[in-house]
């Protein structure tokens, strides 16, 4: 099994990426996502939740600072189980979605199951406090897990503290720090660090430190991600009840304050450029920073832009799904008809009943209208 993984694992994330991108249109890659079915191809996204709890606080998320309890998470016993149903067909596990995921006890049990089954790829994201319990970060670098997403806004302490609030700058720092120290020892570069950035104000400026920042810790890529606020709804599956319309958000003010739309075009336009010139010279060290190519457009930043009536098809339900704690499994997050039923409890033939069914609503465009869902080859990869 590990051999299977080893194999495609790296038929590669880049093979993927460039498909990806090469095949133009989601209706081109419709057509090869269903030629990859037929054949039994591994192809999936599997974005999965084991709890839905967090330990800190961060100003643009919702979530807040939750008590570990077993109803609120899926037990050791129920993972295995759905990770025996998925594990032939997926080829990315994300095993982190909307929530905290080092808030589930033993979570390197789970990563280690799922890692033994041969998935090719395994990441999950995390705001990193937590990364010294349980061997997690030796853990982490003896699986090789492929990546570790690391949130992580404010690039000094004051900035950080701030923004994901009840969080410590200096515990994550120390924990970054453990974990080069470690892959250094082992001689590994796995797992690659990516730092999911969101676009606020605090966190594109004085870009020399943040150059610094990715040196000294050995950071391998930086995603910058455009802030979802109450104007550009939030997915659907970032919130528990995929039909509420509701979108709680803490600190609007302090939000407001961060939004990158306080610059004017002239200042976007010079932190674009300074961005880009220390990308080329990161970029010769082997590290990337992802920022949307959208930035100057500030109204335009997330979501496929579905408008009424648009006929326009898309692929996300032919390779995509998320699952949460319970076992509820959606093909995308931005319409409540894309729920195809639950892991646990319902076959897969009834849940491939309905997720083909949620295709054909897909293909003919009548999804989502103000869909904010947007997957690129930079955000999988
Ligand atoms: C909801 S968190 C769950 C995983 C984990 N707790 C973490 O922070 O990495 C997943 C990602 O969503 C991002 N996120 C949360 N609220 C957001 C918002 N309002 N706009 C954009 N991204 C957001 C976080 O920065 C994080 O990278
Ligand atoms: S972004 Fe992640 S760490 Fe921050 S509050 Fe939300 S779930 Fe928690
Ligand atoms: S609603 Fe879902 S299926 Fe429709 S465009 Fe958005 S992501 Fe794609």
């Amino acid at each position: 099994m590990e051999e299977r993984g080893k194999l495609l694992s790296h038929m590669n994330l880049k093979t993927f990426k460039y498909s990806y991108d090469l095949l133009s249109s989601d209706k081109i890659r419709t057509s090869f996502l269903k030629i990859m079915e037929t054949f039994n191809i591994p192809k999936d996204i599997v974005r999965l939740d084991t709890n839905d709890l967090c330990n800190i606080e961060c100003i643009f998320c919702s979530n807040k600072p939750q008590k570990c309890t077993p109803d609120h998470l899926m037990s050791f016993q129920k993972f295995k189980v759905l990770i025996d149903k998925i594990h032939k067909t997926t080829r990315m596990l994300y095993l982190s979605c909307s929530y905290e995921p080092l808030m589930t006890p033993n979570f390197g049990e789970y990563i280690a199951y799922a890692k033994s089954k041969g998935i090719p790829f395994i990441s999950f994201a995390t705001n990193a406090l937590l990364l010294d319990k349980n061997n997690l970060i030796h853990q982490l670098v003896n699986h090789q897990i492929n990546e570790l997403i690391i949130s992580f806004n404010g690039f000094n302490r004051a900035d950080y503290n701030r923004i994901m609030f009840r969080s410590s700058y200096d515990k994550v720092i120390k924990n970054l720090q453990e974990l080069k120290e470690y892959k250094e020892i082992r001689g590994s570069t796995f797992p690659k660090i990516r730092l999911n950035t969101i676009l606020l104000k605090s966190n594109i400026v004085n870009f020399d430190k943040i150059v610094k920042f990715i040196v000294d810790y050995n950071i391998d890529t930086v995603q910058y991600r455009p802030l979802i606020t109450r104007d550009t709804p939030e997915p659907a599956a970032n919130r528990e009840k995929m039909n509420t319309l509701e979108q709680p958000q803490n600190n609007p003010d302090e939000v407001n304050r961060e939004k990158i739309s306080n610059f004017s075009e002239e200042e976007l336009e010079y932190i674009l450029k300074d961005i880009n010139s220390y990308s080329k010279k990161l970029s010769e060290l082997g590290k990337r920073i992802i920022i949307p190519i959208d930035l100057l457009n500030k109204n335009k930043l997330t979501g496929r832009d579905k408008q009424p009536g648009s006929k326009t098809s898309c692929c996300i339900p032919f390779f995509c799904y998320w699952i949460n704690y319970r076992g509820k499994v959606s093909v995308c997050c931005s319409d409540a008809d894309s729920i195809i039923g639950n892991i646990f409890t319902d076959t897969m033939e009834k849940m491939k009943e309905k997720r083909n069914t949620f295709r054909k609503k897909a293909l003919s465009g009548k999804c989502g209208m103000n869909c904010s869902t947007n997957i690129d080859s930079s955000t999988i990869i």
